[in-house]
């Protein structure tokens, strides 16, 4: 694999990027701050005892303009990227929200509209050489409408979505687009956030997420038992929605 990875320095991005060193792919990550970047580089390269070529360039979401640069660099420095993986993301709660207008356009930038923009960039780029796989991380909390998550979700419905219609339009010309639904996982992003049943681990997630993306397998549910959560929450009744807290 010749990947091409924003969101490789931390959490479930990082356990993925090991998983793909240690198995000797080439890597090519974005992301901020750039320190961070060039640390988890020499990380990854040693991980792969020298085997896998692994760079990086700059990139930061909420500056999608430049997306197409760092995509350049990528292509440039892979020879010709395969694959395109999008773990990057924010979260905030629905209360920290509702406080902070300019809280509530950067998730929305980041998490949606730069998420899609990226994505629109890389499937260009994989499409002109005949297709690849792209892989953006989305979430539960954007297959059903719920109390806690009002913008997250909004945000993270909107990618999801996105990543449907791609895989309908775009399957049949060679664009294998896997779409990850983390459940709640316990990275940096949920620190301080008290863990529901079922809440995973980002390495157990990382090798879920790898499986799918050998397979091309347009959705995954991670950690696993967060499909059959959802497949109950999407069938609740609205008047049952507004009671539970979920
Ligand atoms: N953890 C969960 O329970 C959970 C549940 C559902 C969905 N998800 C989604 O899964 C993905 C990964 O989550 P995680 O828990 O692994 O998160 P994490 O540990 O907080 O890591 C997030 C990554 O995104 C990068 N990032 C943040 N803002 C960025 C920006 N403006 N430009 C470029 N990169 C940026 C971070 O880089 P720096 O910090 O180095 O800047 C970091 O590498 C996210 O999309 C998240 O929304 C997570």
């Amino acid at each position: 694999m010749k990947a091409v990875i924003c969101g490789a320095t931390r959490g479930m991005g990082r356990c993925l990027a090991r998983l793909l060193a240690e198995r000797h792919d080439d890597l090519f990550l974005l992301g901020v701050p750039e320190d961070d970047l060039a640390r988890s580089a020499a990380d990854l390269a040693a991980r792969s005892a020298g085997a896998s070529r692994v760079g990086c360039a700059p990139l930061d979401l909420l500056k999608p303009e430049g997306i197409e640069e760092a995509l350049a660099r990528a292509d440039e420095f892979l020879g010709g990227f395969d694959t395109a993986i999008l773990t990057a993301g924010i979260y905030a709660t629905q209360e920290a929200l509702e406080q902070d207008p300019k809280l509530v356009a950067a998730l929305l930038q980041i998490d949606c509209a730069s998420a899609i923009l990226f994505c629109e960039a890389a499937r260009k780029r994989l499409l002109a050489r005949g297709g690849g796989t792209l892989c953006a991380f989305s979430s539960v909390a954007g297959d059903r409408g719920r109390k806690p998550v009002v913008i997250y979700g909004a945000a993270k419905a909107g990618l999801s979505h996105y990543l449907e219609s791609l895989d309908f339009r775009f399957r049949g010309q060679g664009l294998k687009t896997v779409c990850v639904k983390p459940g709640f996982v316990k990275t940096g992003m949920t620190e301080g956030l008290k863990p529901p049943p079922f809440a995973g681990e980002p390495e157990e997630v990382a090798r879920r997420v790898l499986a799918a993306l050998d397979r091309g397998r347009p959705v995954v549910y991670a950690p696993a038992p967060w499909w059959a959560v959802m497949a109950v929450i999407k069938r609740l009744p609205r008047w049952v929605m507004r009671r539970i807290s979920f």
